[in-house]
């Protein structure tokens, strides 16, 4: 897929360790082997790297396996696939498509990801302005990430999917009963996307026994993390390992 240049929008060419536009814009690789395209400076940088070595750490030890597998299974190998917001790329270094692209504003994020995946191109830049060409992907993934309608639109080829990934009701639950003195379940969301419409809805679900030294990982994965009181946040502290439901929903979009 060819990679734009965000000041003139020209197609960008690589040579050695730079990417360069026939204007002269030229962005320099980063070490790790990712791209630098945010030429903005913007207050959202992505996740910070206390909540990437989480992730790291926890999706490392395969509890999560299964979902990347049962993503696996939507791609063809000869597929042009585009990952919004990748984090660290524990999913889309495993996607078996030949040209994929990861994008993402953490640095710290990208930096792992770059440097353990050299199948995919990682650029650093907002979900919400990507530097690609209209109708240029088989597939766009997102999971549990923030939804950029109207980019998703534009990058999908007419005949292409948005796969989207996100929790399920009762995902960790028997975590919320660890910390909550009233855990509640999640709300069960109806997603609409302006121009898509959903083509297959699939549930999945797995339990596991999350051991203790992981259960802290976990809960830093979580939305509510930043939003829960120390003393709720200590109660873990003291939990041993437990089984723990991972409910996600996989929804298949088409253009229509
Ligand atoms: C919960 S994480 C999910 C990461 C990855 N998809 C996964 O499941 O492992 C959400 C990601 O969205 C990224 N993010 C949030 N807002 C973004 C934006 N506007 N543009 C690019 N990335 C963004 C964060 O940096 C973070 O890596």
């Amino acid at each position: 897929m060819d990679i734009l240049c965000p000041i003139c929008k020209n197609k960008l060419y690589k040579s050695e360790r730079s990417y360069r536009c026939e204007n002269g814009h030229n962005y320099d690789l980063s070490k790790e082997g990712y791209l630098n395209l945010n030429l903005r400076n913007s207050k959202n940088t992505g996740d910070n790297p206390e909540m990437i070595k989480a992730r790291q750490r926890f999706l490392e030890k395969g509890y999560y396996a299964f979902l990347r597998d049962a993503v696996n299974e939507f791609l063809n190998e000869d597929d042009t696939l585009v990952d919004l917001a990748c984090g660290e790329g524990y999913y889309t270094s495993a996607f078996k498509c030949h040209d994929k692209i990861g994008i993402d504003l953490s640095k710290s994020g990208l930096k792992i990801a770059a440097k353990n995946d050299k199948s995919t191109l990682y650029l650093l830049n907002s979900i919400f302005r990507d530097p690609l060409r209209d109708k240029c992907a088989d597939k766009v993934v997102t999971i549990f990430a923030p939804i950029a309608e109207k980019e998703i639109v534009r990058i999908l080829k007419d005949d292409g999917r948005f796969i989207l990934v996100r929790p399920d009701v009762d995902h960790l639950f028997e975590l919320k009963q660890l910390i909550y003195a009233e855990p509640y379940r999640n709300q069960a969301e109806d997603i609409i996307i302006e121009g898509l419409k959903r083509e297959i809805q699939l549930r999945i679900t797995q339990t596991a026994k999350v051991a203790k030294e992981d259960l802290q990982d976990l809960f830093m994965m979580t939305p509510y993390y930043n939003t829960t009181s120390p003393d709720d946040k200590a109660k873990l502290k003291e939990a041993e390992a437990t089984d723990i439901s991972f409910c996600f929903i996989i929804d298949i979009f088409k253009k229509g």
